[in-house]
């Protein structure tokens, strides 16, 4: 019994052995003497050709009307066929039907639009597109792991129920196991989570940062890698309300550390992926998105730009394009503005540093100038912002400040002042989305399309 992983990997050691496969069909026709069936069976994102015969199977009939989709077990020989378009075949001795499969199986050997697929998010693994899209997500995952673990990284798991909101952006998702149609009230009228599972009102994380800066202070070189969430009411195609973040925090470390490890870990991961998957990329450069492949062995090879944002916004001043939303130092950058820098500017992943700081959130750190903060996004061709980070700020005096100016609760964040108070360091950190490094890494342009199963502003199948 092996699957078509072996197979590949190892043809010269099944060569003309018996083998048992299982898989689901994805082509299947028939001649009046042979039949020929294209087999996934989920371990390879090559098919595998069996070449059945009516003299060999008994079941002959039923096999050559088995429908797309179908389950099946075969049993026969591996031949190597060196004319042909893939290397070997299976000549079937055998063929068992494990499930069969009716015409009214939506995945047919044909192009379906990505919109039709997201309604049909449960069978859309079954086709090529998602089969390379979630083999590769799966290899990102574990190239990241790869890459902080052997740097010596401590990974933390961060609470995903928390009593702060991270980014001060008020975009939580409430967790409450109160019947808000019938709430506890206060005195005044208000909703008294006092009364609710925790004690107080609690929400989904929007980020782990801040839970990685107490491990930073401790371990040093963290990262977290979990689910986020964030209720923004943004329905675009690379914002979804449930997505992945790794946000590695590094203690005695300034802003340009932090660009450093970025760098490092983005052409970590490309350069993983373009080795550990290269038929998956050979079917994004040709299907997806031409000339993918080339631009990122380019980016392997090259160094990222930096600019500073104040550098950039007249950047976009004089480039003369009509933008929809106006180009103005105070503003914080569009997705038309990060591509247009990235594409026509850089032509490659830039990083934008010194943001204005009323436009970034409080935990930055305050620049000489008193108008910037020492924050960086790394913007890149296709997606835009795909990384936000900064230098933290580690005075207690100047963030004690800040968090008066963003009307911060001091009383719920002692413990995060406590950080500066004991032992505090310069520390700095970042967020990679997660599905934004899958979407840039195989070109899809949705973000719809890059993650199982997606949730979005008014869209929770499943
Ligand atoms: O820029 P953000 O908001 O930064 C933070 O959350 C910091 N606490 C990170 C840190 O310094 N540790 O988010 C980081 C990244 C963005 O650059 C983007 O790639 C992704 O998370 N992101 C989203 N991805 C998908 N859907 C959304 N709604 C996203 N919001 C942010
Ligand atoms: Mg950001």
């Amino acid at each position: 019994k092996v699957v078509v992983r072996q197979l590949v990997r190892d043809t010269k050691r099944y060569k003309d052995k018996e083998v048992e496969i299982n898989g689901w069909i994805r082509t299947n026709r028939d001649q009046k003497a042979f039949g020929f069936m294209n087999l996934n069976d989920g371990t390879h994102f090559n098919t595998l050709q069996v070449v059945y015969e009516r003299v060999n199977l008994e079941n002959f009939e039923e096999i050559a009307h088995l429908g797309v989709g179908s389950a099946v077990t075969i049993r026969g020989t591996l031949v190597e066929t060196p004319n042909a378009k893939q290397p070997f075949e299976i000549k079937a001795k055998e063929v068992i039907v494990e499930g069969d499969c009716p015409e009214s199986f939506p995945i047919q050997p044909k192009r379906h639009t990505r919109e039709f697929l997201r309604e049909i998010a449960h069978l859309r693994p079954r086709t090529n597109l998602f089969s390379a899209v979630f083999r590769v997500r799966s290899l990102i995952a574990y190239a990241i792991h790869k890459f902080f673990q052997e740097k010596g990284f401590v990974y933390v798991h961060s609470p995903i129920i928390t009593a702060s909101d991270a980014e001060g952006a008020g975009e939580m998702f409430r967790v409450t196991t109160m019947d808000l149609k019938n709430p506890a009230l206060t005195e005044d009228g208000k909703v008294d989570y006092s009364e609710d599972f925790f004690g107080r009102s609690t929400n989904l994380t929007v980020s782990g940062q801040l839970e990685a800066e107490v491990f930073a202070l401790a371990f040093r070189d963290v990262y977290t890698f979990g689910p986020t969430f964030r209720a923004e009411n943004s329905n675009t195609a690379r914002h979804a309300a449930e997505f992945w973040m790794i946000e590695p925090e590094i203690a005695f470390a300034d802003l340009e550390d932090n660009m450093t490890l970025a760098e490092d870990m983005m052409k970590y991961i490309i350069n993983y992926v373009l080795e550990q998957a290269p038929e998956e990329m050979e079917f994004f450069n040709k299907f997806v998105d031409k000339g993918l492949k080339g631009r990122l062995e380019n980016i392997i090879k090259s160094q990222f730009a930096r600019v500073s944002y104040t550098e950039a916004v007249e950047m976009l001043k004089k480039s003369g394009e009509k933008f929809q939303y106006p180009v103005e130092w105070g503003n914080d950058l569009q997705t038309e503005h990060e591509r247009y820098l990235s594409e026509k500017v850089f032509k490659k992943p830039v990083f934008v540093t010194d943001y204005p700081k009323d436009i970034k959130a409080f935990y930055m750190r305050l620049n000489e100038d008193g108008k910037t903060v020492a924050a960086m996004d790394l913007l890149v061709p296709g997606v835009g912002e795909i990384i936000g980070g900064s230098q933290r700020e580690e005075r207690l005096d100047v963030l004690e400040q800040r968090m008066e100016e963003f009307s911060i609760d001091k009383e719920d964040m002692e413990w995060y002042l406590d950080l500066r108070r004991y032992g505090g360091v310069k520390h700095a950190g970042y967020g990679l989305g997660f599905e934004r490094a899958v979407m840039y890494i195989t070109g899809v342009s949705n973000i719809r399309d890059v993650i199982p199963f997606p949730r979005t502003v008014n869209s929770c199948e499943y």
